[in-house]
């Protein structure tokens, strides 16, 4: 099997994907912090089925992370992502250094509104601006005709619509289906985080929300099967709930009835590991 190519440097990137451009190829790009799951190799594979070149971005973006948090823990798995890769038609790895993305002296910060209000913002004040200046940053040195990125993250995927459409890139932006473990554990890199019983928990996650879901549609009625999750959730051995909410799909603004398209989004921690899920209501 031939190993994908890597290229750490913006300019490197574009001379790839310039010679690309020259043979009239199509761009995709699939922005990743690597430890490469099914979940993240599904984003490849739709965009190869759209897309001439498919590159895959693989950068443990430090903006993102507020000092607390688990930037130095999270893992760096870079090699044995490049032998997933090199199973699949991704064509080109980008994976930068940390001065490549912020060089000495790197001062500018994209703030998104709108669908960043709320939610993880509440619980991670930094993370929406870390997050859409390092896609822009990307989706700019790139320059692809599409884009993807996972309904896992729903919140964060809205904000990238937003970002892209407010700064007029001319670049499709996807979203990509949840892939899930057998038991409903929505596929992380941080799940490797979870001890045995940990993931035995996190499994219970899904059809929690599942039912809240279920239960919102039939009986339209919202913050009731919100406080009804979130002590479910408590009893399921979650440790905390950051946030359990069912909201507006398109704008994730509040509702209180389920008239239109609506999404339950929530974030939970067991042991120290924090995470997040969501579905169509
Ligand atoms: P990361 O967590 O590595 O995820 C990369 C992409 O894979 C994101 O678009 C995410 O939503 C998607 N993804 C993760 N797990 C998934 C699953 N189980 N099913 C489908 N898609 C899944 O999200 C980030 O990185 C970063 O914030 C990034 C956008 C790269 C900016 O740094």
């Amino acid at each position: 099997m031939k190993s994908v190519h890597i290229v750490t440097t913006i300019a490197e990137l574009r001379a790839e994907i310039s010679r690309w451009r020259g043979k009239g190829d199509s761009i995709g790009l699939v922005p990743t912090m690597g430890a490469l799951h099914e979940g993240h190799l599904s984003l490849m594979r739709q965009t190869k089925n759209r897309c001439a070149r498919t590159i895959a971005s693989i950068f443990v973006n430090p903006a993102q992370f507020a000092p607390h948090e688990d930037f130095d823990r999270y893992p760096r798995t870079l090699e044995s992502d490049r032998e997933k890769l090199s199973g699949t038609d991704v064509d080109l790895i980008f994976a930068p250094s940390v001065a490549e993305m912020y060089p000495q002296g790197f001062a500018s910060r994209i703030e998104v509104g709108g669908p960043s209000q709320g939610l993880e913002t509440e619980f991670r004040p930094h993370f929406f601006a870390g997050v859409a200046t390092v896609v822009a940053k990307l989706l700019i040195a790139a320059m692809p005709d599409f884009a993807i990125f996972g309904e896992k993250d729903y919140q964060q995927l809205l904000v990238i619509r937003r970002l892209t459409a407010d700064l007029g890139l001319p670049i499709e932006i996807g979203g990509g289906a949840i892939v899930r473990e057998v038991d409903g554990l929505a596929m992380s890199s941080r799940n490797a985080y979870l001890n045995p019983e940990q993931r035995k928990i996190a499994g219970r996650l899904n059809r929690i929300l599942g039912d809240a879901a279920h239960r919102a549609r039939s009986q339209n009625a919202v913050a009731a099967q919100e406080e009804h999750a979130r002590s479910e959730l408590l009893c399921a051995g979650f440790d905390s709930v950051d946030y359990v909410a069912i909201r507006d799909a398109a704008t994730l603004e509040k509702i209180e009835t389920v008239a239109r398209d609506a999404r339950i989004l929530a974030a939970v921690k067991v042991g120290g590991t924090r995470l997040i899920d969501n579905m169509a209501v």
